[in-house]
Order: structure tokens, then sequence, then C-alpha cells
């Protein structure tokens, strides 16, 4: 790798990544060792397409910088370089690093920015810690000792991470404190396995309903810790549903099986939601218009006779619906129609920006619904208005990072090393 700065005495080094964000259909809630941020149960996600959800980083090193920095969406965060998560990350890449005394005195700058909203339950975190790790994984040319130890690092990042630095269908084994690397490291094989590339199962679409792009009032760290302290239904969940769960979810994906792929992922967003208000005091992450989602998705399923859709929530009240690439229209149409654009107040306008994809917003407006499939989902009391939904997206199955160019799409200066992206609000 060149410098960037063309000056020989005090180079700067540079690399600039993207990554994906990832939906759980077996989600992670509760973690069994805090310190090396490992979970109570395996959890299984799809890795989404980066086309417009994606975290880009920009990772540099260099003996001109002072200390280590960064910049989140374009504003310094400062004293985040030395929280544990982001030590985490830099020292767990750098003793990993091709050249490891090349990189061992530098200081880091990073800037990251996201093209969706933070800390909103669309797994952000995941997003921003994964291309966190590639970026520096990038820059140090770092050498993984055995397959996934960088998802060990990313999981230090965000739990969550380690399934983004893969892309199609992901799970991320739970492992146990025993194993230990050469160095000493334990649950070294507390780390993410791809268990299909994005190719696997193309007809997969997921349709995201951004009910709010406010930031969520309980960290999943805060929620995790209480319920593991508190909720008897968790701990029934992590002995007796979650095994269960994961070798039937692998089984349906891998047979392109949606009907039980479907239910296991709605069941398993309803499970991880009764853990919430199971735990004490309760968490309530969804709200009256996200569980209005629900009652659509199986009004519309029951009258179809079959899983077309299902629906699956983080700890936010966006909806993610995945369904097929045969249905992704009329999912789409029918939730224009009971959530229409708060900007036009009618159905699916393409020009406005409702729909992050406009030939799905033309499409989705073009299609006219069933009259019996409304008057089913009439039946929920639902009554179309404007504005309870932000946006739509319309999206697949994706790759893990990938690396961009500095120049084009890098966010710090080539000879400074200092951040340049400027947040415009969307
Ligand atoms: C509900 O990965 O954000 O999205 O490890 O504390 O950073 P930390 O938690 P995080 O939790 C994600 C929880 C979830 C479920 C999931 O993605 O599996």
């Amino acid at each position: 790798m060149s410098s960037t700065n063309d000056d020989e005495s005090s180079p700067i080094w540079m690399a600039t990544v993207s990554a994906p964000t990832n939906i759980a259909c077996i989600k992670y809630w509760g973690k069994k060792d805090a310190k090396w941020n490992t979970p109570t149960n395996d959890s299984v996600s799809v890795t989404l397409d980066q086309k417009d959800l994606r975290a880009v980083t920009t990772a540099a090193a260099s003996i001109k910088f002072e200390k280590d920095r960064l910049w989140l969406n374009g504003e310094e965060e400062v004293g985040a370089s030395d929280s544990k998560r982001f030590r985490a990350c830099v020292d767990g890449v750098k003793a990993l690093a091709a050249d490891p005394s090349k990189w061992k005195d530098l200081k880091i700058h990073v800037s990251s920015y996201n093209t969706f909203p933070t800390a909103a339950g669309l797994a952000s975190s995941a997003a921003g810690y994964a291309a966190l790790v590639a970026a520096l994984a990038e820059l140090m040319s770092a050498k993984e000792t055995y397959q996934g130890q960088l998802t060990t690092i990313a999981r230090q990042g965000s739990g969550s991470a380690c399934r983004s630095l893969y892309g199609g269908f992901v799970a991320w084994k739970a492992g146990s404190a025993e194993v230990s690397t050469e160095g000493g490291t334990p649950w070294a094989d507390s780390m993410a396995v791809q268990i299909a590339d994005e190719n696997h199962w193309p007809e997969l679409r997921a349709v995201i309903m951004v009910v709010s792009d406010e930031k969520k009032d309980t960290s999943s760290t805060a929620g995790m810790s209480t319920s593991v302290a508190t909720s008897t239904l968790l701990q029934h969940r992590i002995a007796k549903v979650v095994p269960e769960r994961m070798a039937s979810i692998e089984k349906a994906f891998l047979e392109k099986d949606f009907e039980s792929f479907g239910e296991l992922t709605m069941k398993d967003s309803n499970q991880f939601h009764s853990v919430c208000a199971d735990t004490y005091p309760p968490i309530f992450y969804m709200n009256d218009v996200s569980r209005t989602i629900v009652r659509i998705v199986h009004a519309y399923n029951k009258w179809a006779g079959e899983t077309r859709v299902a629906y699956t929530y983080d700890a936010g009240p966006n909806a993610v619906l995945y369904t097929l690439e045969k249905y992704v229209v009329e999912v789409g149409a029918l939730m224009a129609h009971y959530f229409p654009s708060p900007a036009t107040a009618t159905t699916a306008a393409a020009a406005d920006g409702y729909f992050n994809d406009s030939t799905f917003a033309n499409d989705v407006t073009a299609f006219t619904l069933n009259s019996e499939l409304l008057a089913a989902t009439n039946k929920t009391g639902r009554v179309p208005n404007a504005g309870d939904v932000k946006k739509i997206y319309h999206t697949k199955s994706g790759p893990g990072p990938q690396v961009l160019s500095n120049e084009k799409d890098g966010n710090l200066d080539l000879k400074t090393g200092l951040n340049t992206y400027i947040n415009t609000p969307k």
C-alpha cells in the first residue's frame, strides 16, 4: 500500500471500506461474558445489500497523528477512541497485522458514516463495527490465524457486528470460554460462520418500514443486562427454544423453504419482544404502528393461505419484512396502502423519496390490490394514515464488506488525515 500524502518522513496510510447491516431471524439477546461480549445463545441473520444501507469507514495511521480520533457521521466523538469497544477493535486488528511492529506505535484516525438512521434499531452498530474492523484489517493487511478470527474482534465492538463480516445467511455461534487462541484470548470460537452466501436464495427480499428514525431509549447492551438479571422467559429461551430453532431455520434457509423460514422468524421476533416484556422493569421497543404491521402481515398470510411475508423487529419499532420476489410488489402495495407517504398523503408516490428504490415505487403504485385481500386486512381495524411510516426500503441479501477508493469514497483528507465527511440530512 502506498501512502496518501507523498511525505516520506511522515506518511499517511489509509483504507476505506463499506460494510452491510444484518437483521437477525433468531435474535441475540443476553450476554454470557460481558468482558468479551459473548452471547447467551447462538443467533442467525440475513446480511442486507449495501446499495442503500451501509456504513462507510475510512481508517488511517500515521506517525504524525498525536492521538487516536473518531468521527461519526461527520462529528468528532471525543473520548470514544478510549472506549472498550473501539480499543478492542483497534488493538485486536493491530495484533493480526502482517507487520505488527510497523503499526504498534502509530495512532489511528477513523471517520465513519451510515446511510440510514443511527441507533434506531436498524443494526447501525453492526454495520459500523464491521466496517471499522474491515477497514483496519485492510489498512494493516491483517491475517487471520484461523477462519473467523476477525469476527471475534468485531464481536467485541458490537455483538451483532460479527455477522456483518460475511454476506448471505450468517450464524453467530455462542462458543465457549475454554477455547482460546495461541495468545490466550478466551472465547476464540464465539464467532460468525457463513451458512449460505448471498447467491444461495436470490428470490429473498426485505422490505424495511422505518417507523421511527429517532435514537432508541434503552440501548441493547443495557436492555440485555436487565433481561439476563430478571427474565425467567429468557432462561427458558436459551436452554430450550433457540437450539431447536437454530437447527430448523438453517435447514429452512438451505432448502429455501419460506413457509418454515418465515414462521420461525416471526416466532423468534415475538419471543424476543416477550422477553423484553418479561424483563423487570419491562422494556418496550415495538409501538402501536409496529403492532399494526404485525396484524396486517398475519391477515395477509391468512388470506393467501400461506406464509408470504414475515416480520421481525430488533431493539426498535421498525419492521423488517422478509418476503419473496414474486410477492414483494404486493407486499409493498399493501404496506403503502395502509401507510401512505407523509409527503404526498397519497399511496406510494414514486418521486417523493418515500421509497429508496424508484422502480419498486413505480411497480407498487401501478399494482392493484385484490379487493378480498383488502376486506381481510381492513378487519385489523387499520385506517390508512400518512406519516406513521417515515420511509420504506426495498432490498435483498448482499455480500460482506467491500474495499472502496480513498480518493473517491473516503472520509479522511489524504494529506492531513482529518475528517472530510459533512452530514447532510436526507
Ligand atoms: C435485538 O449487537 O447491538 O438486534 O453487543 O451490546 O453491541 P451489543 O448489542 P447489539 O444487539 C443486537 C440485538 C438485536 C438482535 C440481533 O441482532 O441478533
